[in-house]
């Protein structure tokens, strides 16, 4: 059946090259389809206005909800069994990860709403949820101009785990974040380069001892680099490390 992803913002060209190269291969499979919309064409004045100032004062302008509301008439003329969902790319949201990723891998149709100014009138939410799943999310804590830089880095992550997207299925499984912690480091040819060498484990032909070394090298790493992993519920329960304190 595949995933139709569309994305709605005031910046087209900004978004313009996820039509062309990331779909390009999925999309000749008939696995993806994603367009990109102008939010300006369903603003009807001469000035095609989508924002305006907030009531109750304040700084900024705030997108006005004319112009949302008949985009997402336009779009959500869905005739799958999924309803849609709606993603509403905000620093206010829930923070995006490799979970959230997987969840939308499984959808079929996702249209992107991309926020500029200080956010879009929240009865285009409300109204919209009514006909809609929707999940506000954000990239992660620090303020973009605007949601297409978070739309671009979401379909990236989610159109990869599109199953017949990659080529191979176990290169998934073994990466960063898919079983909760960092990759171990890597190294390829030569084996001595710069007075530096290679792990000799790595050369050793042994296949368990190499396992071994690359998942303690993995947990180091995550413990490290990553203490609010370890310390996350479960995973590290049965491990030996714990994050320096
Ligand atoms: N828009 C502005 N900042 C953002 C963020 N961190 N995540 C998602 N959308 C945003």
């Amino acid at each position: 059946t595949g995933l139709r992803i569309d994305v709605v913002t005031i910046f087209p060209d900004y978004l313009a090259p996820l039509e062309l190269s990331l779909a390009g291969k999925a999309r000749d499979k008939g696995l993806i389809d994603i367009r990109v919309h102008d939010l300006r064409q369903w603003a009807h004045d001469r000035h095609h206005t989508v924002d305006d100032t907030p009531y109750g004062g304040g700084a900024g302008m705030v997108m006005k909800p004319e112009p949302w509301g008949e985009a997402f008439d336009a779009l959500l003329d869905h005739e799958g069994d999924d309803r849609p969902t709606v993603v509403f790319t905000t620093p206010s949201g829930q923070p995006f990860t490799q979970a959230v990723a997987r969840e939308l891998a499984g959808k079929e149709r996702i249209v992107f709403a991309c926020g500029r100014y200080e956010g879009i009138d929240q009865r285009v939410i409300d109204e919209v949820a009514t006909r809609a799943e929707v999940r506000e999310i954000s990239l992660g804590d620090y303020v973009l101009n605007g949601g297409e830089v978070a739309a671009l880095a979401i379909t990236e992550a989610v159109v990869r785990l599109v199953p017949g997207f990659m080529g191979n299925a176990s290169s998934l499984v073994e990466e960063s974040h898919e079983d909760g912690l960092l990759e171990y480091p890597v190294f390829t040819k030569p084996s001595s380069w710069r007075g530096l060498e290679v792990p000799p484990v790595l050369l050793s032909g042994d296949h368990a001892a190499i396992a071994a070394w690359r998942r303690d090298q993995a947990v180091r790493r995550t413990a490290e680099r990553r203490p609010d992993l370890v310390s996350a519920p479960s995973l590290f329960d049965d491990l030996e490390i714990r994050p320096a304190l």
